[in-house]
Order: structure tokens, then C-alpha cells, then sequence
């Protein structure tokens, strides 16, 4: 990639769009969040591709990347486990939740596991507070979640 070649097709479309941007500081933001759609997380090559077509130093781009905790370096779990820590899950105790979830998938919240089975994240209100708590776990939502309810939700997501 260090040519600026690619075989890759999520780096060739990030690269259309990017040839139709202004070549300065001003579209870094929009660029970083297209080539996270794109992609699902802001890799290597693409964090390369945008420093370079908006002329913008790596590094730069880098430490815009690591201060917006919106953007990901590494790509989601196959199964991606929110836990909402909102007022109404907090107080009917989802960070409990979320530590038997830490727990029993070994791993820590705001990680994704090394071999990307499972993400593990925490969220601000899901729009559901009236069965709190809640987590979901890709499209699926689990609600009035019980800390002994948590074994067999992650039964649901082992293959
Ligand atoms: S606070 Fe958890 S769904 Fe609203």
C-alpha cells in the first residue's frame, strides 16, 4: 500500500472519495468516517491513504484517530455486545452486567477479543429504558437483563 496501489475494493472506493474532497485538514474528520463505513474500522492502509491524499501528516492523522473515541483501529467482534450504562440500566444494575460479560468472555470492556469473536462495548441509552437494563448483541436486544441471565446469552453466540 505504501505505493498507493490496492487490490483491496473498500480501499479503492475510500479512494474515489477521497480524490473528490479538498486536500486539506478541513475534510479529515468526514474522510476518517467514511473509510470507517467502509472498511468497519480505521486500518493501517487507510489511515495512510487519508494522511496522504489530503496531505496531511500520518502522525497527525493518527492522533486525530486516538483522541475521537468513535473511531476503532481494529475491526468489530462477529459479535458485537453493547451494554447500556444509561440512567435507567444503570440504576437496575448493568454495570454488573457488564463485569459477569468481562468475566466470563475474558476480556476487557472496550476491546475486541484477539481471536475477533466478540466485542465488548458499552453504550448511552439504547431507547428501550422502560426494560432496563439492556444489551445487545448485534441486532438483538435483551431486555430486563438479570446478571444470572448472562451465561446463557453468551450461549446464543459460541459458533
Ligand atoms: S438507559 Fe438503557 S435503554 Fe435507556
Amino acid at each position: 500500500m505504501p505505493d498507493g496501489r490496492t487490490d483491496n475494493p473498500q480501499l479503492i472506493a475510500l479512494q474515489t472519495y477521497l480524490n473528490g474532497l479538498d486536500k486539506d485538514e478541513g475534510s479529515l474528520i468526514v474522510a476518517l468516517q467514511r473509510a470507517q463505513e467502509l472498511i468497519g474500522y480505521l486500518s493501517e492502509d487507510a489511515i495512510f491513504m487519508v494522511g496522504q491524499t489530503l496531505n496531511i501528516p500520518v502522525s497527525k492523522v493518527y492522533g486525530v484517530v486516538t483522541f475521537y473515541s468513535f473511531f476503532r483501529t481494529r475491526p468489530r467482534g462477529k459479535y458485537d455486545i453493547k451494554v447500556c450504562l444509561g440512567t435507567a440500566c444503570f440504576v437496575r444494575k448493568s454495570p454488573a452486567i457488564l463485569n459477569e460479560l468481562a468475566t466470563l468472555l475474558q476480556m476487557e470492556v472496550g476491546t475486541t477479543r484477539e481471536d475477533l469473536k466478540y466485542s465488548l462495548n458499552t453504550v448511552r441509552c439504547l431507547g428501550a429504558c422502560g426494560s432496563a437494563p439492556i444489551v445487545q448483541v448485534n441486532d438483538d436486544l435483551y431486555a430486563n437483563v438479570q446478571v444470572s441471565d448472562v451465561a446463557g446469552i453468551i450461549r446464543r453466540y459460541l459458533d
